[in-house]
Formats: C-alpha cells, sequence, structure tokens
C-alpha cells in the first residue's frame, strides 16, 4: 500500500472508531433531562420495599428471615435482568428494630454461590458482623443473634465475601436496617413508613443490549452504570403532598459518588449522618455522598403548589422526580435539637493508626499492602480510644477519593486537612469519604471483641485489596 492511502485508511477508521464511541456514549448515556415533566411520565414509580415481619411477638425480641435470592427483574418494559434480591428478585426488605432489642437474624443462601451478609454500620461482636469471616455456603443458613446497643440510625446491610461482594452487591443484594430509639419516637419527625418516611437506596447500573447487567470493573476504578436506580427503578417518580416527606438516602453504588441537589427552590434538611441523627438540622443546597454513606433528609413540599415536579439530581443527572399533589394534614415537626452527641474528647486517646490508602484500579493499598484473609493487620483494647488519621495518597495517573469505612464501630470525624468537620459532618460516622490529598482524623472506639474489616467501600477497590483487618480483644 502507498504511504498516501496507508494514511488515509488509518485516518478513516480513527473517524469511524471515534464516532461509533461518540454515539455509543450518546445511545448509552441517560436520556437528557430538560424536559424532566416528560422523562417523569416515562419512567415507573418508586417502588417502596416490604417492612419485613418480626415474627417473634415477644416485644423485647425480634426474629427475621432473609432469603438470598436469585431472580429477574424489568427494568425496561419487556426486558428481564437476571438479578439478585433478599426475599425477593432485586435489592431487599426494611429491616426495623428497636434499641435494647435482641435481633435473631435467620439469613438463607439460596444462591448458587457462597455469599455473607454483613450489618454495615451496627456495633455488634466481629462474629456477628457478617464479614468475610462469615462466609454462608450455598443451601445453608447463618443465625446470628445482637443486642440492639446504638442509636436510632440508618444503617444497610449487603454482602461481604471474598472475590464476589461487588458482583453480588450489583446484581441486587442490599437491604436497609432501621433503629429507632426512644429519643427518635419522641421527636415529631415523619415517621410512617411507605407514607412521610421513605427508603432510597440510589446506584447506578450498565445493560448491556440483551437487557443483563454490563458489570465491568474496567480496572479503573470501579464499577459505574449509565443509568441512575433508586429502590431498584430508573429514574423513577414519586407522588407526594404538600407536606413534609422524611427520606433515609443510602449511596449503594459499587463505585459512584452523588451529588445531591434539587431543581426548584425547595431545600434539603439534613437530619441525620451514618450512624444516628445530628444534634441539630442542617439546610444542605447540596449533599455529596459517596459509596457506604447515608443521610436522612427532609423535604418539606408545603410550600410547592399541585402539578409542581421537583427533580433530584446529581450533578446534571437525573436520580428521581417528586410529582407534588394536593395539600393534607401534617403534624409532624422539625426540632430545633434533634440528638445530644456528646463530642469524643481528644485526649483520652490511647492509641494512633495512620492509614494510607494508595493507587487506583486493581494497584491499590491499604498502608503499603493487600488484603490477606489470614493477617490481622492491627489490634486494639476493647473500649480504648484511638485516633486514624487516613490519608489517600495521589497516584500517577490522578485518582479519585476514597469513601473509608470501618465495621462494628461508630466515629467522629475531628479535621479534614486540620479543619474541623462542617456541621453536617459532626455526628456519628461509620463511613468517610477521604479525597486525593487529604489526611482526616477521626476519633474511634470498638465496644465489642472480635474481628472487624476496615476497607475502601468503592467494592472494586475492596475487592481488589483496599481492605485491613483489626482484631478488638
Ligand atoms: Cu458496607 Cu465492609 O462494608
Ligand atoms: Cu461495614
Ligand atoms: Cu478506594
Amino acid at each position: 500500500m502507498k504511504p498516501r492511502y496507508f494514511v488515509i485508511t488509518v485516518a478513516v477508521i480513527l473517524i469511524v472508531f471515534g464516532f461509533a464511541i461518540a454515539f455509543s456514549g450518546i445511545l448509552f448515556r441517560l436520556p437528557s433531562f430538560k424536559n424532566i415533566e416528560k422523562e417523569a411520565e416515562k419512567w415507573l414509580a418508586l417502588p417502596i420495599p416490604e417492612l419485613l415481619q418480626d415474627e417473634n411477638p415477644d416485644p423485647n425480641v425480634a426474629d427475621f428471615t432473609l432469603l438470598a435470592q436469585q431472580g429477574e427483574t424489568s427494568f425496561f418494559d419487556g426486558v428481564k435482568t437476571r438479578t439478585m434480591g433478599y426475599n425477593g428478585n432485586f435489592l431487599g426488605p426494611v429491616v426495623k428494630v428497636s434499641q435494647g432489642e435482641t435481633v435473631n437474624m435467620h439469613v438463607k443462601n439460596e444462591l448458587d454461590q457462597a455469599t455473607s451478609i454483613h450489618w454495615h454500620g451496627l456495633e455488634v461482636p466481629g462474629s456477628e458482623d457478617g464479614g468475610p469471616h462469615q462466609v454462608i455456603q450455598s443451601g445453608s443458613t447463618w443465625n446470628p443473634s445482637f443486642m440492639i446497643d446504638q442509636a436510632a440510625s440508618t444503617l444497610w446491610f449487603h454482602p461481604h465475601v471474598i472475590g464476589t461482594t461487588a458482583t453480588q452487591v450489583y446484581y441486587g443484594l442490599a437491604g436497609m436496617l432501621w433503629i429507632e430509639d426512644e429519643n427518635s419516637a419522641s421527636l415529631n419527625l415523619p415517621n410512617t413508613y411507605g407514607v412521610n418516611d421513605i427508603p432510597l437506596i440510589i446506584q447506578d447500573r450498565s445493560f448491556d443490549r440483551d437487557g443483563s447487567f454490563y458489570y465491568m470493573d474496567n480496572g479503573m476504578d470501579g464499577a459505574r452504570g449509565d443509568y441512575i436506580l433508586v429502590n431498584g427503578a430508573i429514574t423513577p417518580h414519586l407522588e407526594v403532598n404538600q407536606v413534609k416527606m422524611r427520606f433515609r438516602i443510602v449511596n449503594g453504588a459499587n463505585a459512584s459518588n452523588f451529588n445531591l441537589s434539587l431543581s426548584n427552590q425547595n431545600e434539603m434538611i439534613q437530619i441525620a449522618s451514618d450512624g444516628g441523627l445530628l444534634s441539630e438540622p442542617v439546610i444542605r443546597d447540596n449533599i455529596f455522598i459517596s459509596p457506604g454513606e447515608r443521610v436522612e433528609i427532609i423535604i418539606d413540599f408545603s410550600s410547592n403548589d399541585e402539578g409542581d415536579i421537583v427533580a433530584l439530581m446529581s450533578g446534571q443527572e437525573l436520580v428521581m422526580t417528586f410529582k407534588v399533589g394536593g395539600t393534607a394534614k401534617d403534624d409532624t415537626s422539625i426540632a430545633d435539637k434533634l440528638a445530644s452527641i456528646e463530642r469524643m474528647d481528644e485526649s483520652l486517646a490511647t492509641g494512633l493508626k495512620t492509614i494510607e490508602l494508595d493507587g487506583m484500579g486493581h494497584m491499590v493499598s491499604l498502608n503499603g499492602r493487600q488484603f490477606d484473609m489470614n493477617r490481622i493487620d492491627d489490634n486494639v483494647q476493647v473500649n480504648a480510644v484511638e485516633i486514624w488519621e487516613i490519608t489517600a495518597n495521589q497516584s500517577m495517573m490522578g485518582s479519585i477519593g476514597h469513601p473509608f469505612h470501618i465495621h462494628g464501630t461508630q466515629f467522629q470525624i475531628l479535621s479534614r486537612d486540620n479543619k474541623l468537620p462542617e456541621a453536617h459532618e459532626m455526628g456519628w460516622k461509620d463511613t468517610v469519604f477521604v479525597n486525593v490529598g487529604e489526611t482526616v482524623r477521626i476519633i474511634v472506639q470498638f465496644k465489642h471483641k472480635g474481628i472487624y474489616m476496615y476497607h475502601c467501600h468503592i467494592l472494586e477497590h475492596e475487592e481488589a485489596g483496599m481492605m485491613g483487618q483489626l482484631e478488638v480483644r
């Protein structure tokens, strides 16, 4: 071939390729939301998960059964996707418990593969935590039991087995665990399940042409999706009256952060972080939420008109819409003081740990090494108070930050790069986003004994080894 033709051929190939990539980008991207009203018609109503029945009549003891199952879900009209769920096809029920209650869980694995179920945010002995040491083989049942000994909060649960956590979550294994306590019951917050107290599990997923999930971790920073799902429906809508609505939000994505905002003049009033109610409500325009984190917010629709469409956005992408209906009686209120949160005293700390999060893709590490099931990386005395300094180092290719999570405890953030955290980060946390180049100092205490994981909650980073284990003795 003459050099000239060669150049032309290469140019044509490049142009065709470029178009193909650009075009597939358009085809598989989210639709554009210039006309939110139209889009809102197209998608489904927000699914409200079942509230799981307590099988024990004793008011102080609860028994719950969860079945990890395979199933099929229609995310698009007439198209079936193979999925996984607890007691259903995709995601799971909401489990509601009270402080002081003894809870017996019965988790049966009906999958054709091993799983485990981890209670993210729950303060329980390591043996009941559901991490990689509590594998449930296919066909068997795990019966952990624990006492609820922490404040009202929105927690969640998901698998935590070595090698398949990320795919099992992607296929749909996740659910919420809500704790109520005397304080939360005495406040007049919206708390009627499914009516003015609504769970929102936000995730993103990609689909192949045949409708199956397109799980691609890309070797980059985790599996992301072209569609945003809330409670398992693509950008759904919810009809609301002109009242205060409480939303308990989990970022259940494998890797994506969401930066939530509302399209109208409505504001989001944050009332809780991962581990419970904040001391006071905080008005937010934007809520950044990384994988594993939770927030509870209240949106007051009483200033809206009937027919208004309020969109919950993440940056430029639609998450879901609220269609405002008529007026209705609303005797709920948001107290100025929600909870008393005693700041943990730094001078009581008897230990210091440094955590360095490094790398990207499959080349991640925590303190310079990768997770090893047979190695305990750290230990701590039960009830000892420690300070952990967590740093996300710059990687060669300009990495993203890491949501750092510790099992079996709720901690407080002391500082971000030596600055006091903002009001919404002054409450209890179990997952904290650490930006690249940033150092976050936290203060932590473990009240139970056992082995606990700590890791990046980008599930692909966790699986690539950005995880360590700690023994509390
Ligand atoms: Cu949400 Cu180790 O987990
Ligand atoms: Cu956890
Ligand atoms: Cu990470």
